[in-house]
């Protein structure tokens, strides 16, 4: 799709059709008030005749307007103008889009970004408007034999801002909008792709893709590799796999040699039977989205290389199966990870935390400004906070706070649980250093904590997206989250670097 910025009222466009808000009951947004007046009331009188009375996600599609070179109005209804907000905003461009999309308009001019969000200025709604289009506008189809080729006639969005001075500020935000849903295009691809598809060779090859396309170095680690640097705990997971698993690494360099990367590591587990600790049948498709933190990983990048953000970035994804087998780890297997720390292994289902363990070791090589691993690692994360926000423990407060605020920014929340140390006694084994699992008691935060022992050399954070990677039930389908809060935070720290330049 294409967007472009404009300044202007609405009776001077000529565009297929002009998008205007009413709130609840029949109150007329700015604009929509503005095209009222030109047409000698005829929005009003339409809505006297009870066709919308603004009610959220309400629309409402009108042909020849008097006095409008336009071809076409949508009035989309917004709920009580004292109520509207992000997830509002949101909403109703989502709406929006989906009505336009089944109309013969080639171009549109939305004025939704002219709508009052508090706190929030030009530059977020565009670029939440670019978001939440492109992330409507998503189909994954590709498995289908024969693919929906249903036209879409819609090919360019006009987003209008207040003034002409807005212009390049709207350029910018249509720029990272596009290069944020770039980012979640591909992670959901890789999320959607079936497992038999999808497996850590294949996942290495869209790395190395990735990395042919933006310039980026990749290397991806084999088995003989893992075994050399003592691999232990990734390698134990993969035993139960015909899949050799891999150990996919990209750097990206925006910045001076010397300059601290941010390291994101995220589990590439593409599909996660359980193992030998097998899980149940029902939903069990759906264990082909453990890999949608590495997808997370390549995504945030490709949106970064896009930007040509000024900041060093390396992303590495361990990738494997889980499955049972005769070879597959046995609950009591005890084994050594690459810090030389044992780990017993009570729980098979506990694999995300061994494979990241032994990814968060090699990570130090890199000598880190700050580590943040992506993870669909607990169930317990899905009960704790639902869909909406990721899980976020950190042994950093201000690496946390960071986190937070790019999640607010972008939408893309989380939300913060304690790493005491009070918790980590749940991890005691009789037998190794630890053991993988810590009960059911707090179950996201012991999968923390067992990360955190493999974190102390750096500044660390991890993001359980278990519960907002993917969604379930009649639309499910990869959500593409976090990358939109992972650039976000990406941009911030490029953007600090550039002002401290400055200073
Ligand atoms: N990939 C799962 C976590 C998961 C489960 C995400 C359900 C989304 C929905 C992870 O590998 C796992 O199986 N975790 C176990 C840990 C337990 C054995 C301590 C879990 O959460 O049940
Ligand atoms: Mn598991
Ligand atoms: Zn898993």
């Amino acid at each position: 799709m294409e967007y472009i910025v404009k300044s202007g009222t609405p009776e001077k466009q000529r565009s297929g059709c002009i998008v205007v808000g009413v709130f609840e009951t029949r109150k007329l947004s700015t604009v929509a008030g503005q095209i009222d007046r030109v047409s000698g009331d005829a929005i009003s009188t339409i809505l006297r005749r009870g066709d919308l009375d603004g009610k959220s996600g309400q629309t409402l599609l009108l042909h020849n307007i008097p006095n409008l070179p336009s071809e076409r109005v949508l009035l989309v209804g917004c709920g009580k103008e004292k109520e509207f907000s992000e997830s509002r905003y949101r909403e109703v461009t989502a709406k929006a889009v989906g009505a336009l999309k089944d109309t013969g308009a080639t171009e549109v001019t939305s004025y939704l970004t002219e709508l009052e969000v508090k706190g929030r200025d030009i530059a977020w709604k565009i670029r939440q408007a670019v978001e939440v289009t492109e992330s409507s506008l998503y189909r994954f189809d590709r498995m289908k034999s024969k693919p929906n080729n249903g036209k879409r006639a819609l090919r360019r969005i006009v987003l209008a801002v207040p003034k002409r001075s807005d212009l390049p500020t709207g350029e910018q935000a249509i720029k990272e909008g596009q290069a944020v849903a770039g980012g979640v295009a591909l992670a959901r691809d890789l999320g959607n792709l079936p497992g038999n598809i999808c497996t850590p060779t294949y996942l290495a090859e869209q790395a190395v893709e990735l990395g042919k396309q933006y310039g980026l170095k990749t290397t991806v680690l084999e088995k003989e590799e893992m075994e050399k640097l003592g691999m232990g705990a990734l390698l134990s997971v993969s035993r139960g796999s015909r899949q050799p698993p891999k150990l996919i690494v990209l750097e990206y360099h925006g910045a001076a040699e010397g300059e601290a990367p941010v390291v994101l590591v995220g589990k590439g587990l593409t599909f996660d039977a359980g193992g030998i600790s097998i899980k149940p049948a029902a939903n069990m498709d759906e264990m082909k989205y453990d890999m949608c933190g590495g997808a997370s990983v390549l995504g945030a990048i490709k949106a970064a290389a896009e930007l040509k953000l000024a900041l060093n970035i390396v992303g590495i994804v361990p990738s494997s199966e889980n499955l049972p087998d005769g070879d597959a780890n046995k609950p009591g297997d005890i084994v050594t990870s690459m810090s030389g720390q044992t780990v017993e292994v009570l729980n098979t289902d506990a694999e995300g935390r061994l494979i990241l363990s032994d990814a968060l070791t090699y990570a130090e090589r890199y000598k880190p400004a700050v580590v943040i691993d992506i993870a669909t690692l607990t169930g317990a994360c899905v009960i704790a906070l639902g869909a909406h926000a990721s899980g976020l423990l950190a042994n950093n407060d201000q690496l946390a706070r960071e986190i937070l605020t790019a999640g607010k920014y972008t939408y893309d929340r989380a939300w913060q649980l304690p790493l005491w140390d009070d918790y980590q006694k749940q991890l005691d084994s009789n037998f190794a250093d630890m053991a993988n699992i810590g009960g059911r008691e707090g179950g996201t935060i012991t999968a923390a904590c067992f990360l955190s022992r493999y974190t102390k050399q750096y500044k660390w954070a991890h993001l359980d997206v278990a519960g907002t990677a993917w969604k379930t039930g009649k639309e499910k389908g990869a959500t593409g989250r976090p990358v939109p809060l992972l650039t976000q935070l990406l941009i911030n720290r490029a953007n600090k670097a550039e002002d401290g330049d400055k200073e």
